[in-house]
């Protein structure tokens, strides 16, 4: 039985997430499936998006502001940590707090359920300090450039997240797989045909295996390395579930589909 799923771990407000019958799509709430654990400081960008505990993970883009998936943004109180590798150790973070729900947008076109449109952005007025040192002299807390325009949704990635490990828990250490980037016309032909993927959408796909992202996962980040450096190219959306048998794609956001939206939304036009 394969269920698709959006991957954050709350998902008290998201329609269409949870499901339990037939097979269909669901927000990946909770890990990455086959991963290892991430080098120390190899990912500065990605925070942690806690309530009670970690729900959904985000990137940096800019010292004040954090993107997201938008099924991940529904509580009025929540922290955001940057700088975490140990979710037990919160000893060089930096921690800035969100009271209220007028600190994010959720792009107006989502509509809380499985589908296009999954993105947010966070407002962090006092920003992160992108220049402090980590008492090992190692910058902790980073940004992460959104896509040039030239890349076209091909080739080798990596997702990193604190989402649910195959041991079906969340780990303690930043988890990191190496995946295969499919742009959304490969990814519709792998995808069962009722999936409600869109053009807005790309997804990593290791063929004939489990790899993925999974509930946990939801909103952080899918990177592609090129010549320029280091480029965010995907936001975790959703998947299929149980995470650990279903070998379908894992599908994103992508954020070169929605430049436009969040150089608006953050004022760079
Ligand atoms: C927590 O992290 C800090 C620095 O990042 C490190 O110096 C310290 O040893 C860690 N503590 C534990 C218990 O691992
Ligand atoms: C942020 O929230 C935490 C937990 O609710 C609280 O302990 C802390 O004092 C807050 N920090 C600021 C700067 O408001
Ligand atoms: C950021 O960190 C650097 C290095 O630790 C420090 O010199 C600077 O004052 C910090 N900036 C702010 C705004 O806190
Ligand atoms: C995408 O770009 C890469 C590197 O520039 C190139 O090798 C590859 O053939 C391109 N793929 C497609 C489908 O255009
Ligand atoms: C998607 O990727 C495939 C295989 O790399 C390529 O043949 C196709 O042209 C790409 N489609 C688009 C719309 O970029």
């Amino acid at each position: 039985m394969n269920i698709f799923i959006a991957f954050a771990l709350a998902t008290a407000s998201v329609k269409g997430a949870s499901l339990d019958i037939g097979s269909h799509p669901a927000f990946l709430t909770g890990r990455i499936i086959n991963g290892i654990e991430a080098s120390k400081g190899e990912a500065p960008y990605i925070v942690s998006l806690k309530s009670f505990s970690h729900f959904c993970a985000g990137s940096i883009i800019d010292e004040n502001w954090v993107l997201t998936a938008g099924h991940c943004l529904f509580y009025s109180n929540f922290q955001i940590i940057a700088g975490l590798h140990s979710r037990n150790n919160e000893s060089d973070v930096q921690i800035r707090n969100v009271t209220s729900k007028s600190q994010y947008i959720v792009h107006e076109g989502f509509d809380g359920g499985v589908g296009p449109n999954d993105i947010g952005l966070i407002h962090i007025p006092n920003g992160f300090n992108l220049t402090a040192l980590t008492r090992d002299a190692v910058a902790a807390v980073g940004k992460v450039s959104l896509p040039s325009g030239k890349y076209n949704n091909t080739g080798k990635g990596r997702l990193y997240g604190w989402g649910r490990d195959n041991s079906g828990t969340l780990p303690n250490e930043l988890q990191t797989l190496d995946v295969n980037i499919i742009n959304y016309t490969e990814c519709k032909a792998a995808l069962p045909f009722s999936a409600p993927i869109e053009n807005v959408n790309i997804c990593s796909y290791n063929a004939g295996t489990a790899d993925g992202a999974c509930n946990g996962d939801s909103g952080g980040p899918l990177v592609h390395y090129n010549k320029e450096g280091i480029e965010l190219v995907g936001i975790v959306s959703w998947g299929y579930t149980p995470c650990t048998t279903s070998q379908y794609p894992s599908v994103y956001t992508s954020v070169g589909a929605y430049y436009k939206w969040i150089a608006e939304k953050i004022g760079l036009m």
